[in-house]
């Protein structure tokens, strides 16, 4: 047998669910991930989305840029692959590998410190990094300003079926200090919907995101039992995936002087005062 018909019968992490993704090799997806299968998450948060050739779209938090070079060459957008943890030099050569150098542009900054020009960018996407940074009341201010007026905003991740203030038992072993970054489809519509800056469009769960979580992992991390033991004890009642996409308002009114990079500083207006009453006869 070739190797040919070898990859033909490969069936790992081929899904109805995803079809545009099951066209990518496994070993590609899975070399490249970072926790969850970042291209599922992607094409559940495209059905939601308008991707026109052409767009300028930022892969926000991108990781390894399996999202970003998903995008480019499912809907033939350019995207500004943006990470923090890898950096742009890594992202190059698989974008290079993947053929996508003249529409995928790897960046290293911080989502807190954003390199781009306001409005310069259609559309923005956040597959598994939103909460990293996303959960600050003033981040959305801040982000937006980089998406033209009209254009769309779209996280996915994992996320919480609903919130809760102990963590149930049976989540405690893998329950680390960084998931009470994950909250549910509820808490980040009212996040983002309280604002002025977007209408909320979408924020829901995957349908047995669960299952889905599941079937990443059994192909991916089949070891990790703490991991998949936890999933199966939960069967959905807490973890899953979720997804919001919001909408710029066009006359939403963003407020910078309290944007993470600003470095300006008001005009020095100092003036001598006395600091105790009775300094002050
Ligand atoms: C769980 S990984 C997901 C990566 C990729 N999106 C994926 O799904 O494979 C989280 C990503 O968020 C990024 N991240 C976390 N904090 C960030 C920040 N302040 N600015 C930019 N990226 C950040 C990390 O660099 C990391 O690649």
């Amino acid at each position: 047998m070739n190797q040919l018909d070898n990859s033909d019968r490969d069936q790992r992490l081929v899904s109805d669910q995803f079809p545009r993704s099951s066209a990518y090799h496994p070993d590609w997806v899975m070399a490249n991930a970072m926790g969850s299968n970042s291209m599922w998450l992607a094409e559940w948060l495209s059905t939601v989305m308008e991707l026109q050739p052409g767009m300028r779209v930022l892969d926000l938090g991108c990781g390894r840029a399996v999202s970003s070079v998903f995008l480019a060459r499912e809907f033939d957008v350019q995207v500004w692959a943006t990470d923090l943890w890898i950096s742009a030099s890594e992202n190059i050569q698989r974008i290079r590998d993947a053929g996508c150098l003249d529409r995928v542009f790897p960046l290293h900054a911080d989502a807190r410190s954003l390199p781009f020009a306001a409005g310069f960018f259609d559309a923005i996407i956040v597959i598994d990094s939103f909460s990293y940074y996303g959960t600050d009341d003033l981040y959305l201010n801040y982000l937006a300003n980089f998406v033209k007026p009209g254009g769309q905003i779209g996280i996915a991740g994992a996320g919480i079926m609903r919130e809760f203030e102990v963590v149930p038992d049976h989540l405690r072993e893998m329950w680390t200090e960084d998931f009470w970054c994950l909250h549910s489809a509820d808490w980040w519509r009212r996040h983002w919907a309280r604002t002025q800056i977007v209408d909320v469009e979408v924020a829901d769960t995957m349908e047995d995101g669960w299952k889905t979580w599941i079937a990443w992992h059994e192909t991916a991390h089949p070891d990790n039992n703490l991991e998949l033991d936890t999933l199966k004890a939960d069967r959905g009642e807490n973890l899953g995936y979720i997804r919001m996409v919001g909408r710029r308002r066009k006359e939403a009114a963003l407020v910078d002087y309290c944007w993470p990079d600003n470095l300006r500083f008001f005009p020095p207006e100092y003036a001598q005062h006395p600091l105790l009453r009775n300094e002050s006869a």
